[in-house]
């Protein structure tokens, strides 16, 4: 799977977005090891601390699909700038992969290419061990 692809997917994903109160809508697109693509979007709730993060709504509709290996994650916005992961989403993406491939993607559709590991020293994991059922 090519970066520009996942990149598209990404942006392709901020149309699930539900985000009345911040209205920023976030897009993500998650690639399996075995080559699918998971895509996901910010929902939002007025109780804001149950908002919940593209990304992590797309590590649950993979997991929920059965896939539990990832290798690259795409992550786009509306903003002017980029969108890096924030923390909790960082720890949700460690906990199926030692690593992965970070693609910030622009406005304009071009992207910067980070990995996990760099995003997230130290991080608390159990892996290379598998993740129990
Ligand atoms: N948001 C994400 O979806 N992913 C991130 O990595 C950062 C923030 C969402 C959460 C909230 O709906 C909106 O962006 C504003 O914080």
């Amino acid at each position: 799977m090519d970066d520009k692809t996942l990149a598209a997917r990404a942006k392709a994903a901020m149309k699930g977005s539900y985000a009345p109160y911040s209205n920023f809508h976030v897009g993500a697109a998650l690639l399996s090891e075995d080559g699918e693509i998971f895509q996901g979007a910010n929902v939002e709730n007025i109780s804001l601390g149950l908002s919940v993060c593209a990304e992590r709504n797309a590590v649950a509709t993979a997991v929920n699909a059965g896939h539990r290996r990832f290798v690259k994650v795409a992550i786009a916005s509306d903003g002017d700038s980029s969108v890096p992961p924030c923390g909790a989403c960082r720890q949700v993406l460690r906990e199926f992969c030692e690593d992965m491939e970070v693609l910030l993607v622009d406005a304009d559709g071009s992207w910067r290419k980070f990995q996990l590991s760099d995003l997230m020293p130290e991080a608390f994991a159990h892996f290379p061990q598998e993740p129990k059922s």
